[in-house]
């Protein structure tokens, strides 16, 4: 279970295409009506006042020079229209002023979500996080960013990609931040090759928006990691650009962190592995992919490395100035990040090419698939080396408790619901036939042959029973001389198998159809009882909080030349377990009533329908 604090302070988002129409409302909402625009472009509808002198990293003494302009303009409302800059400026200006500010990101940058406010004086930069310096009112208008240059797109994006990236694995992370995180991982991949293509497409530049404004709220409600680290060391220490330097980063601190969080977000990339696919989506973009061409000396590596090991942010794997060291060396290189998750999808191919010889064609098909399948359960569930030991130990002891009278592999099979899988797949599928059901451990070959109207039950106690049973075919013709099998167990759940003390069989019988395919017997009725519950399978029952019963039935085989052989069972209606049988051996058409005749001898009345030989093989 896990456990968490979430605090949500996002602004009002008013979010569509030509949604800047709406400014003057929402400039009237904040309560301004004389509002400074904060933008390199020039003035917008609805407000003529603009400081255009935004710069890079928000210097303080841009800031000041603008705080002139909103005394000098008596401005009573700012709006910040362009990328983080224009919405750093507008924070902190709201710093200094406290007035209301409207956002109008045009870059996938994501800062108007976040409370965070960051500023270089004189070189130095400060930071501060204050949910009072959020926008008012972000206005998201998807027309804005169609002129947004492709290469550009890729990169905001990307960077935006990485705030959700990280969210996943950030210390705060939470449910809700996790369904923005992985949502936002799968629109931005979607949108951005379809926006490389064409720049104008609307569609795909509203799902990069939206997927900008989840990540933008990632950013802004968690913590970030190592790569928010690095990208801010290689920025401010060696003045490479902010989203191309993400666009870079991103896969290697994901090969770095795998496998902590990278199934999910392979599974949003619709990839099977998250960093290469990173690393793919960025080159395919034609993004950089390596941090030589954004002009980093090599000699640079390892001053950075230190760097980003000084005061940390928390980060699911260690940071050494070793680990990171190599991390911006393949990233500096543009190699393609190699991840456990790479390397396995080889060791899978490897694995399953061995089988390629078999003479036997089937064979191979069946245990490439199945080690296919055992080596993503391994993957995707991160298995440890504890959990494989654990298992390995299940299965020995499982095998260990096998013997002629003890199947315990089969009994996991049946409890796993797998034997039932089979049985559904192989043999229940033509409505015309009486559907089957599992064979179990409990029956003995070679039964003893008994006359209708025999007492199966030879005297034990119980609820006594009479059963008529008719064998047909599928036309309803009868089937003459059919060999039927019966077993069942005791009043109190016992096969005869299982009680040493009894000498020879009982409650198992063999008989045969008359000429008009029927035959009857008397008996007791069969008791819900547990299956053997002592050994590894017992133990994985009480682990996950099930029961070992199975619901009351009656077992029947039959066998008659010319028709295919049944294995089924007949359940008790209203008796207990039928909603949670331990083998999930229960089919509605089996369930049959045993209604009480006036001196309490309980009738079951019967009539099976085979197959003929060749159905279904
Ligand atoms: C049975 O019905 O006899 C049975 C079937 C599967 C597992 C254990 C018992
Ligand atoms: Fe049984």
């Amino acid at each position: 279970m896990e456990s968490f604090e979430y605090t949500a302070h996002h602004p009002r988002v008013v979010f569509g295409a030509g949604t800047l129409s709406r400014l003057p409302a929402e400039i009237a909402r904040a309560g301004g009506s004389r509002p400074l625009l904060l933008s390199r472009r020039g003035p917008v509808a609805g407000v003529d006042a603009v400081f255009d002198g935004v710069a890079m990293h928000t210097p303080v003494e841009v800031t000041e020079r603008a705080l002139e302009v909103v005394r000098e303009r008596g401005a009573d409302c700012l709006v910040a229209l362009g990328g983080g800059s224009s919405t750093g400026l507008g924070k902190a200006l709201v710093a200094r002023t406290g007035l209301p500010l409207i956002a109008v990101p045009t870059t996938y940058a994501g800062s108007e979500m976040t409370p965070i406010l960051g500023e270089t004086d004189g070189g130095v930069k400060t930071t501060r996080r204050d949910p009072a310096l959020l926008p008012a009112t972000v206005i998201y208008d998807v027309e804005l960013t169609r002129t947004l240059p492709a290469g550009l797109s890729v990169t905001s994006g990307l960077n935006a990609m990485a705030h959700a990236v990280e969210a996943l694995y950030s210390p705060q992370a939470n449910p809700a931040i996790d369904s923005f995180a992985l949502d936002a991982i799968g629109r931005l991949a979607r949108a951005l090759p379809r926006i490389a293509d064409r720049p104008d497409d609307l569609d795909a530049r509203a799902d990069a928006l939206t997927g900008a404004w989840l990540a933008g709220i990632c950013l802004g409600t968690v913590g970030m990691g190592l790569h928010h680290k690095l990208c801010h060391v290689l920025g401010g220490s060696f003045g490479l650009p902010h989203s191309e330097t993400h666009a870079v980063v991103l896969p290697h601190v994901m090969a770095y962190n795998a496998p902590t969080a990278m199934a999910r977000i392979a599974a949003a990339l619709g990839v099977s592995d998250a960093p290469a696919g990173v690393f793919d989506l960025a080159a395919r973009l034609g993004a950089p992919t390596s941090l030589a061409e954004l002009g980093l000396p090599e000699t640079a590596l390892r001053t950075a490395a230190v760097a980003a090991t000084e005061t940390p942010y928390p980060n699911p794997r260690a940071v050494t100035a070793d680990g990171v060291e190599r991390l911006l060396s393949d990233a500096w290189h543009g190699h393609r990040p190699a991840t456990a998750a790479g390397d396995l999808s080889r060791l899978t191919a490897q694995v399953v090419a061995s089988f390629a010889g078999a003479p036997d064609q089937r064979l191979a098909a069946l245990l490439g698939d199945l080690v296919t399948r055992l080596h993503g359960f391994v993957a995707d569930n991160d298995l440890t080396e504890a959990e494989w030991t654990a298992a390995i130990g299940f299965l020995t002891e499982t095998g260990q408790l096998c013997s002629p009278t003890r199947q315990e592999f089969v009994l996991l099979s049946d409890t796993l619901g797998i034997s039932s899988a089979v049985d559904l797949l192989s043999n229940s599928r033509s409505p015309d036939t009486t559907p089957s059901a599992v064979l179990g451990p409990f029956y003995v070959e070679g039964p003893p042959v008994k006359e209708h109207g025999a007492d199966l039950a030879e005297g034990l106690p119980g609820t006594p029973l009479r059963a008529d049973v008719r064998v047909t075919d599928v036309d309803g013709r009868p089937v003459a001389g059919a060999t039927v099998d019966v077993w069942q167990s005791n009043q109190d759940g016992y096969y005869d198998v299982q009680l040493p003390d009894l000498e020879g069989p009982v409650l198992r019988a063999r008989l045969r159809t008359d000429g008009d395919g029927r035959l009857w017997f008397r008996s007791i009725l069969p008791s819900e009882y547990p299956i053997p519950d002592d050994g590894p399978v017992g133990r994985m029952l009480r682990a996950t909080g099930r029961h070992p019963y199975r619901a009351p039935h009656l077992h029947f085989m039959i066998s008659a030349p010319g028709h295919r052989r049944l294995v089924t069972q007949l359940f008790v209606a209203g008796g207990p377990y039928l909603d949670s049988d331990a083998v999930f051996g229960v089919k509605d058409d089996l369930i049959v009533d045993f209604p009480s005749d006036e001196d309490g001898t309980r009738r079951v009345a019967f009539t099976f329908r085979l197959g003929p030989d060749s159905a279904g093989d």
